[in-house]
């Protein structure tokens, strides 16, 4: 069984998601990541893990793409339903280690370091499983996420500091004998006063992920460095990977 899944994406996170200051929203990164998965969906439907407010379903979805997704928080999909072309989004509510939605798809995706929410390596599993149980023949299974910055720490030191102003400061806690971390976000309005909020994650190396497709009944097909198709190399940051469900 999936283990009880808790929603850091409540009503309050939902509202202020999409920033328009966020680079995350901004045409760079949008751009190449919609050109990318609209080639890799070849016109066949696509369908997003953990789609959120749609912050790349609604321009996949522009571009032509038909997009269905899954989504934990009810509170994020209402912010997708409610934006121009949200209702071109078909959104079922559900845990993506489990929710399964009656159709096949020629790409599923899951970005933006999501598959980290998933805190258990069994739960990971699963949603590769999720995954590979929406595809149909030679479909692809599409993964964005970060390479743990370990060698960036100093020492025996479990903190990084991955954001630095008056208003926010962003820190990572790292506990390398259970490949979990927390990011620890203290945000003011004052730059006196500030609140907490801390969300855990489980890391893993692209091997292991390859292992979890493997599982799945998947084979790696690309693995880029960013939506460019920029090589992977050992400086890589980050990764998008490509499995396949064998033809
Ligand atoms: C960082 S946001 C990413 C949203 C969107 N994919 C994007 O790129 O903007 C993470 C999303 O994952 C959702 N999520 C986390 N765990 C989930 C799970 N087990 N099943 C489905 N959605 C989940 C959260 O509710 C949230 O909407």
């Amino acid at each position: 069984m999936a283990t009880m899944r808790e929603n850091h994406f409540d009503t309050e996170v939902a509202e202020r998601y999409d920033d328009p200051e966020d680079p995350m929203f901004s045409p760079e990164v949008l751009g190449p990541t919609v050109d990318l998965l609209a080639d890799l969906a070849r016109g066949r439907p696509a369908l997003e893990l953990a789609v959120g407010t749609g912050r790349v379903a609604i321009p996949l979805a522009g571009r032509g793409v038909e997009v269905h997704g899954i989504e934990l928080s009810e509170a994020m999909a209402a912010v997708l339903r409610s934006k121009p072309g949200g209702a071109g989004v078909n959104v079922t509510i559900g845990d993506m280690t489990e929710a399964r939605v009656e159709s096949r798809f020629g790409l599923v995706y899951l970005v933006y370091n999501t598959i980290g929410n998933v805190t258990t390596q069994d739960d990971q599993v699963r949603c590769f499983q999720t995954a590979a149980a929406h595809l149909e023949p030679g479909g692809c299974f599409v993964v964005e996420t970060g390479v743990p910055i370990l060698r960036r720490l100093p020492g025996e030191a479990r903190f990084a500091v991955f954001h630095h102003t008056d208003d926010h400061v962003g820190i990572d806690e790292y506990d390398t004998a259970t490949q979990l971390m927390w990011s620890h976000h203290y945000s003011s309005t004052d730059s006196a006063t500030y609140t907490r909020s801390s969300v855990p994650f489980r890391y893993a190396w692209p091997a292991e992920l390859d292992l979890m497709a493997r599982i799945a009944g998947l084979g790696l097909s690309e693995r880029w460095a960013d939506w460019d198709r920029s090589p992977f190399t050992s400086a890589s940051t980050k990764h998008v990977s490509v499995w396949v469900r064998p033809a």
